[in-house]
């Protein structure tokens, strides 16, 4: 991806005013999080569950913004700002391409712990922040938003949202224990971090530029295909390469439904891939607590 500059979108940003949070919010984070420890352990990936502890986010309460950044910003330069919700495609873009993410700050309700519609903080910082702890990763979502101002520009935006959907957001990742999760939108739901490596439907299939930036998606259900990379290098690389001729390559060919495979998938057996967890890998910050 090539880049391209916008102003620093600081006139988004907002307090967190950490210390406004009730007891109450305090508890839904603590049972969102401790139903996630027990699911993602042998599903999510080995990054994720260092990111995690690195940060020292647990099950204690919501996090304070500005000490989670402090350990990010030592590990990978990036901070997290603050913001009221989802904010605008170029803002957005722009935030990751100076190495900021943008967080929501409230959290769902209890009537809303399986599911709801916009992020909220659980999602946020729990679900995306870890991997930024990550180099490799850090380096890919930057390249996202600076891909994504250009993108922009050149009327390719639906395109480059499906990478981030299937990467970012319901990414998959082959080790030699199995198929781990990466994707924030799973590691964030109970439900789907299941379904996505145990249950029999969905497809999964290897990592391809063309074809994932072809594939339409639902946001109003699980996914039924999920797109699995190598490595994180793999992810970055992909985003190496001067994207308009590839906008321009697929501008000429149909989408691909949420559901379809195509002569060319390199595709996974079926589930259940979740297994047993490392040895020494837990999820929470006992982990590594001399980071914390
Ligand atoms: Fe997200």
């Amino acid at each position: 991806m090539n880049s391209a500059r916008l102003e620093f979108p600081s006139n988004f940003s907002i307090e967190q005013n950490w210390r406004d949070y009730s007891a109450d919010e305090h508890a839904i984070w603590r049972l969102l999080f401790e139903r996630q420890q027990h699911l993602l352990v042998g599903r999510a990936c080995d990054e994720f569950l260092d990111g995690l502890g690195a940060l020292g986010v647990a099950a204690d309460g919501i996090p304070n913004f500005r000490r989670l950044s402090d350990v990010l910003d030592a590990a990978t330069g990036w901070r997290i700002v603050a913001v009221p919700g989802l904010v605008p495609d170029d803002v957005f873009f722009a935030y990751l391409a100076r190495r900021r993410f943008p967080s929501t700050c409230f959290i769902r309700r209890r009537d809303q712990l399986d599911y709801l519609k916009e992020p909220d903080i659980f999602h946020d910082i729990c679900g995306h922040v870890p991997l930024l702890m990550n180099p490799v990763f850090a380096d890919y979502m930057q390249a996202y938003g600076e891909g994504g101002l250009k993108a922009s520009g050149l009327g390719h935006l639906q395109h480059l949202a499906r990478l981030y959907w299937y990467t970012v957001e319901f990414g998959l990742i082959t080790t030699q224990e199995g198929l781990r999760i990466y994707g924030s939108g799973i590691l964030s739901s109970a439900g789907e971090s299941v379904y996505c490596l145990d249950d029999p439907r969905p497809n999964r299939i290897g990592f391809d530029l063309r074809r994932v930036m072809r594939t339409r998606y639902r946001i109003d259900d699980f996914q039924q295909t999920y797109f699995v990379i190598d490595d994180f290098q793999q992810l970055f690389d992909a985003t190496r390469p001067d994207f308009a001729p590839i906008y321009r390559e697929i501008a000429a060919l149909p989408d691909i439904e949420p559901d379809a495979l195509i002569g060319s998938d390199r595709r996974f057996d079926q589930g259940p891939f979740s297994g047993q967890p490392n040895p020494g890998k837990k999820m929470g910050r006992r982990l590594i607590a001399a980071q914390v």
